[in-house]
């Protein structure tokens, strides 16, 4: 197994480092001239639906949120977003002209299969975004795109999520461009976008290193709140759950806008916030929330681009000019931040307790 690690100290590690290159794989062949390609899907298919909905477990289930707002952005099409266990028990009103998609890493997951299986008993036409070729769910669906993010070893999902929101992303534009949604403009500036995802999601040293020292301040206190807005909620909620799942500390992720409505009665210097301040989304909004929750003394820290003052701490990233790319390299500094809080904890990061990496049972 050591030398399965190449020299990590857990898979996790490993796979939070793969990032880059999984996202390679994910866009060969598929930036063309006229835009986006997605060889699976049958010529002209999407054209015939009008709305989706996207269901799935788990950190899948986030990147199934962050998907709606890509979707309604960029292809302008109706999205409803369904946690598989709830939604298989709630008697659904399912949208006869919509598409039912499911997302998951295993493709195995029994509570995301059931779902599937009830919309195609319904007679709606399904898609799967999953990893595993041959999987219960693959077989199930009527199309699938295929994640090609290698095999995923640690419990905790990294380059799954990764390939899960670019998958999405691609669909997103796909399907605008099918239904002319998108102007030559926005176009350009989405395949820009998607070519540079690459250099965001590549390890830095330099983070790395700091978030390692950062984290022997963060192994006590009442709890961690995450909070971001727009596609940075549920990141938020990701990075909350990476957390959780692997240093078991209490952590929860929270749209930052919705914390004056309750959660902000927990704030004092033992809650720890951990602010997602993109430069390119909803900045000043973003701000103003977390300086609410400065005046109530929570500890802060920003991840962002700039220096800002009301941070107890800052992780800074690169400033981006698409709230993408601003995501993709968050999205490595929550897991690495998870995963080095969890290593002073001295828990097995790859094999966390009571977890498994895929639930084939209820
Ligand atoms: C388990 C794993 C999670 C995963 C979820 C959904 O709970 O521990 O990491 O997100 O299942 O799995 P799936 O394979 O369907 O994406």
């Amino acid at each position: 197994a050591a030398a399965q690690k190449e020299g990590f100290r857990y898979f996790m590690e490993k796979e939070t480092y793969e990032q880059s290159a999984v996202v390679s794989d994910i866009l060969t062949g598929r930036i063309g001239k006229g835009g986006i390609r997605l060889d699976e899907l049958p010529a002209d298919w999407l054209k015939r639906f009008s709305s989706i909905t996207l269901c799935a477990c788990g950190t899948s289930y986030h990147a199934a949120l962050t998907g709606a707002y890509l979707l309604e952005r960029l292809a302008k099409v109706p999205t409803r977003v369904e946690i598989a266990s709830e939604f298989r028990y709630r008697e659904p009103i399912l949208d006869p002209t919509g598409l039912f998609a499911v997302i998951s890493q295993s493709g195995e997951t029994a509570d995301t299969l059931e779902a599937l299986k009830l919309a195609s008993a319904q007679g709606l036409e399904t898609l799967a975004l999953c990893n595993v070729d041959n999987s219960s769910i693959v077989r199930a669906a009527s199309h699938t795109v295929l994640l090609r993010a290698g095999i995923e070893k640690g419990v905790a999902s990294t380059k799954a999520f990764t390939a899960q929101v670019m998958a999405l992303w691609l669909l997103a534009i796909y399907w605008g461009q099918a239904r002319s949604e998108l102007s030559e403009e926005t176009l350009a500036r989405e395949l820009d976008a998607l070519r540079r995802v690459r250099v965001a999601v590549k390890v830095q040293p330099r983070v790395h290193d700091r978030l390692h020292r950062l984290s022997k301040r963060y192994l006590h206190g009442h709890g961690f709140f995450f909070i971001g807005r727009d596609i940075f909620y549920p990141l938020a909620l990701e990075g909350a759950l990476k957390l959780k799942e692997i240093s078991y500390l209490h952590a929860e992720g929270y749209p930052a806008g919705e914390m004056k409505h309750g959660p902000i009665a927990l704030a004092d210097a033992e809650l720890f916030t951990v602010a997602l301040m993109p430069r390119s989304c909803l900045h000043e909004k973003i701000k103003s929330n977390v300086e609410e929750l400065s005046a109530r003394d929570a500890t802060i820290v920003a991840i962002t681009t700039e220096y800002f003052e009301l941070a107890d701490d800052i992780i800074q990233i690169r400033a981006y000019d698409h709230p993408m790319l601003e995501f993709f390299e968050m999205m490595v500094v929550l897991q690495l931040l998870a995963l080095e809080i969890a290593v002073r904890l001295g828990n097995d990061v790859d094999m966390p307790r009571n977890l498994a990496k895929s639930v084939t049972v209820e």
